[in-house]
């Protein structure tokens, strides 16, 4: 299978950023770990922090991948652009999080892309992004 990983603003910084609550492993070496869980998978990996570019990379990988796991940071609250490419494709997006956003301030419990998503994995730590790809390989089988 091939799948996108999309990472959207300050996830550049995992590993060093607000560790207590986003850990102190950077993406880069989680990556490397999940291609060794999933070994027979493509995974491509993109990472900004600006939200057209996140747009335009949704728009963009609906031809060359069967999903996406996407974890929009703080663009999930407020996105009605992303909300509105999610819809836009036909491919199968997972919203993940790193962290329990119902355990944390009230702005974060409002997800404007979830009724754009298939579901909605939160809370696991980076091993959000491994559930993610589990449930798009169940889709991608259940076809
Ligand atoms: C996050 C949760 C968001 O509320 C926050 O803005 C992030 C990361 C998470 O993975 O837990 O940047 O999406």
């Amino acid at each position: 299978m091939t799948i996108l990983i999309i990472n959207g603003p300050n996830l550049n910084l995992l590993g060093s950023r607000e560790k207590t609550i986003y850990g102190a492993q950077c993406f880069e070496e989680y990556l490397e770990e999940l291609k060794q869980i999933f070994p027979d998978f493509t995974l491509d990996y993109f990472q900004s922090n600006i939200e057209g570019e996140i747009i335009n990379k949704i728009h963009e990988c609906r031809l060359s991948h069967e999903g996406i796991v996407l974890n929009a940071a703080a663009y999930t609250h407020t996105s009605v652009a992303i909300r509105d490419a999610i819809s836009a494709v036909d491919i199968p997006v997972i919203e993940v999080h790193i962290s329990n956003v119902h355990k944390r301030e009230p702005f974060r419990h409002v997800s404007l892309i979830s009724v754009s998503c298939v579901g909605v994995i939160a809370g696991f730590g980076l091993d959000s992004y491994r559930l993610g790809i589990e449930a798009l390989t169940k889709l991608n089988n259940s076809k």
